[in-house]
């Protein structure tokens, strides 16, 4: 199981400390959310900063995009050394253009809002993607409480994934705490992203946090 500890919740004016927490540790994705403000409400950082994470953590970095217009984005952030970067399907009309570009430099994701049914996204788009990103809150702030129908959308795409053959990881975010995770983890999910529940807490038990996940 991947832990993907979203710093959203983390200390900013401390974000390198706050990274370093991690160092070493394998299976660990630092998820990165970019929000602008248009798309959801809130709003947090953008390619200046996650350029300069990306010079101080060899840990894998996962750009999750909550902005109006995700192509600007990942052009921006095409010689940024990434993992992957997700996008939403309700900010974009061609998304399989845009999980082409992503392609070009680093793994595609998409994620889904809690009202946005897995049948919207066509055989087409599951096909060529490395990740499915199921939201379980509304996206735009950290600490809401897990949406539990995002579970049988998990084990839709489990079912789908095993049908068709596709290779897709599946990611869940918002509301992950030990018992939402168990449940995600059983009903297909093998990437938590997990903010509150690790951040607000002493530093020295994070690790400890980010195993009682898994
Ligand atoms: C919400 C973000 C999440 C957020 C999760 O829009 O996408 O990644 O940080 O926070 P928790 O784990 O506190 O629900
Ligand atoms: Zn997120």
């Amino acid at each position: 199981m991947i832990i993907s500890p979203s710093i959203l919740a983390a200390d900013f004016l401390n974000l390198e400390q706050e990274v370093n927490v991690f160092r070493g540790q394998d299976d660990l994705w630092l998820h990165l959310d970019v929000m602008d403000g248009h798309f959801v409400p809130n709003m947090t950082f953008g390619p200046p900063i996650i350029k300069q994470l990306s010079k101080k953590t060899d840990l894998p970095l996962d750009v999750h995009l909550m902005v109006t217009n995700p192509q600007f984005y990942v052009e921006e952030l095409r010689d940024c050394k990434l993992n992957n970067i997700t996008f939403h399907l309700e900010a974009v009309t061609n998304q399989l253009e845009l999980i082409q570009l992503i392609k070009k430099n680093h793994q595609a994701g998409i994620s889904i809002k809690p009202k946005t049914q897995v049948n919207e996204l066509t055989d087409d788009l599951l096909s060529q993607l490395d990740l499915i990103l199921i939201m379980s809150v509304e996206p735009g702030f950290g600490g809401q409480k897990f949406m539990h129908d995002s579970l049988d959308k998990l084990k839709k795409l489990s079912e789908l994934r095993e049908k068709h053959g596709y290779t897709y990881q599946l990611q869940i975010d918002g509301g992950i705490n030990s018992e939402t995770a168990k449940l995600a983890k059983e009903a297909g999910a093998q990437n938590l992203v997990a903010g509150s529940y690790i951040f607000n807490n002493n530093p020295q038990d994070y690790i400890k946090l980010v195993d009682s996940l898994r």
